[in-house]
């Protein structure tokens, strides 16, 4: 049960993580209480959100960050370590008139290559995100009909060096090698540019065993295009964090109907527990329907240092 992705199937499990602190007996069951009867465990399973894979990914999505290009070609920059050490960068996209940056590789370990795009180098996020709250839905996503999208996304993605060069070096590698699959990833304006790349991988060329895990990513067209991006690109994690105040924007209007933002599925709602002086995480697989009420909408987005911190990674340019 639980498994069918049908309409409104709601599919929830729930994965607790001690973050500090150490086990003691009886702990367990003590933090067991304090959840909510709705995040208890022993609900349907969910196989879509594979964490230990959310860990390595999300280090990917880290490491483009790095403003170094040597140290992202030789992959020896100090985020290409632990869990990445290995990956085989094959193209680095660097646009500098609209400072944005990607890459492509094959790690190797997870029997992928690896898309990974960089969030926005805006110096203020508080600044970034109010100019997200009016961002308008102002163009026609080509190809699905009634799917609105902002104009300003989609350009970042395929009106700029980034399409041409991600998918030229998806391709070269595809043509020599045979037994790859695809994940993509980004984080916050990079997760955005994450789905629209893996929506142009699917629609136009094919390709079909592609997982995608963003992180604080923004909402980037409306329920119609929502819609059309989960059928094509099912395999796809959105990650949230606690407040984050990213997801929530541009904001959803419930009574606008078609007129306004809507997120995708699936959203993994990371959101935090304190409990005394410790803290603890739970992720919570929401519904299908992309704007589960008891995810993060169930909370304020209004904090920037939970977008900057995803499952302990620091998601941020730093100096070398
Ligand atoms: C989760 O991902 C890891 C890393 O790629 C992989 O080794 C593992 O088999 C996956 N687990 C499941 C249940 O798919
Ligand atoms: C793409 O870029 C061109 C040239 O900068 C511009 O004229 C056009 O409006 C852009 N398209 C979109 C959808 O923003």
């Amino acid at each position: 049960m639980g498994l069918a992705l049908g309409l409104g199937a709601i599919w929830k499990s729930i994965i607790a993580v001690l973050l500090v602190g150490f086990r003691s007996p009886g702990a367990e069951e003590a933090l067991q209480s304090l959840v909510p009867q709705r995040f208890s465990h022993g609900q349907s399973r969910d196989c879509l959100y594979n964490r230990t894979l959310a860990l390595y990914v999300v280090e990917y999505a880290a490491a483009v960050y790095v403003d170094d290009p040597a140290a992202l070609m030789s992959w020896t920059c100090s985020r290409c370590q632990g869990l990445t050490s290995g990956f085989q960068i094959t193209e680095l996209i660097v646009d500098v008139p609209h400072c944005l940056q990607a890459y492509v590789g094959v790690a190797e370990d997870l029997k992928a290559i690896v898309i990974a795009f960089r969030g926005t180098q805006e110096t203020s996020y508080q600044n970034w995100a109010e100019d997200l709250y009016f961002r308008q839905l102002d163009l026609n996503y080509p190809g699905i009909e009634d799917a609105m999208v902002h104009s300003g996304f989609y350009s970042a993605y395929h009106n700029t060096t980034l399409r041409d060069s991600v998918v030229r070096g998806v391709l070269s590698i595809l043509a020599r090698r045979n037994d790859l699959g695809i994940i993509v990833t980004g984080h916050s304006m990079g997760g955005a540019m994450a789905t629209l790349c893996a929506l142009d991988l699917a629609a136009n060329f094919g390709m079909i065993d592609m997982k995608v895990i963003t992180f604080g990513q923004p909402r980037i067209g409306n329920s119609v295009f929502a819609a059309g991006y989960y059928a094509l690109v099912p395999n796809t994690v959105r990650m949230t964090h606690a407040h984050d105040i990213v997801p929530h924007l541009p904001p959803y209007y419930t009574l606008l109907g078609e007129k306004t933002y809507h997120h995708f599925a699936t959203e993994v709602w990371i959101f935090k527990i304190q409990v005394g002086r410790l803290q603890y995480e739970f992720e919570q697989v929401c519904d299908s329907s992309g704007e589960d009420p008891e995810c993060s909408r169930s909370v304020t987005g209004n904090s920037i240092s939970d977008h900057l911190q995803y499952l302990g990674v620091y998601l941020k340019t730093v100096d070398e």
